[in-house]
């Protein structure tokens, strides 16, 4: 099963995506956590990646085509995964779905995880993350048991650089613009569903998975 996880900047994509991921048996591909890897590697993809990502601007369709492509040819995703930030444009998502065709396989479900806009911006303010698994808390809403320390592996966490409230707002605005039509899209090939993402984290999973399973 492929399954695209849609949202704004702060919806709860990374956090319902390693809940998902467990209970579906599917390996969870998010290029934000990719570009960031290769960032932290030094790699020519990561310095690329970091001039868009520190602007909140989106790092342009050909780059990341290409990387999802390859990371998706992978044996852990042969059964399908659940993608988390791709795609992101039209662009992206017809490249996705021509390379899916092409090895007999489609995209099953869009779940589109719906927040307000002022609860995105306090979600990304209060956000600390594990700098080894990627694992997502919040000051407030989702605190580690140890402050300063990831619940599952006991890494360090770190805020993200473009958490700021500038480039938040920026990625909001960029969103909007750049992302919001591909709901038109998948509406259109009858795979888009709907969850009420301003509620508890494990009551977005359960509905979510009630729409999935
Ligand atoms: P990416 O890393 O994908 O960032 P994003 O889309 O801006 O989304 P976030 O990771 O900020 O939010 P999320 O929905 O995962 O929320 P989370 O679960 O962490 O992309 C970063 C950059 O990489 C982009 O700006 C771009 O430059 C580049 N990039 C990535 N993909 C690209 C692509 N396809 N094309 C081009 N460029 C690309 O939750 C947020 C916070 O809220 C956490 O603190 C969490 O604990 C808390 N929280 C979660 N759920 C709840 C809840 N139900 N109630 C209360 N708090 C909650
Ligand atoms: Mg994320
Ligand atoms: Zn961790």
């Amino acid at each position: 099963m492929y399954i695209i996880l849609l949202g704004a900047p702060g919806a709860g994509k990374g956090t319902q995506a390693e809940i998902l991921s467990k209970e579906l048996g599917l390996t969870h591909v998010s290029t934000g956590d990719l570009f960031r890897e290769a960032q932290a590697k030094g790699t020519e993809l990561g310095l690329l990646a970091k001039s868009y990502m520190e602007k909140g601007a989106l790092v342009p369709d050909e780059v990341t085509v290409r990387m999802i492509l390859e990371r998706i040819a992978a044996a852990d995703c042969a059964q399908g995964c659940i993608l988390d930030g791709f795609p992101r444009t039209l662009g992206q998502a017809r490249a996705l779905d021509e390379a899916l065709l092409s090895l007999g396989k489609q995209i099953d479900r869009v779940l589109y995880i719906k927040v307000p806009s002022d609860e995105l911006l306090r979600r990304l303010s209060g956000r600390w993350l594990c700098r080894k698994c990627q694992t997502p808390y919040h000051t407030i809403t989702n605190p580690p048991r140890v402050a300063g320390r990831c619940d599952r592996c006991d890494g360090e966490l770190y805020q993200r650089a473009d958490d700021t409230l500038e480039t938040a707002q920026k990625r909001l605005e960029v969103y909007f613009a750049q992302t919001m039509p591909l709901m038109g899209y998948y509406t259109e090939a009858g795979k888009l569903v709907e969850v009420d993402g301003n509620q508890a984290i494990q009551k977005v999973a359960e509905d979510s998975l009630a729409v999935l399973r």
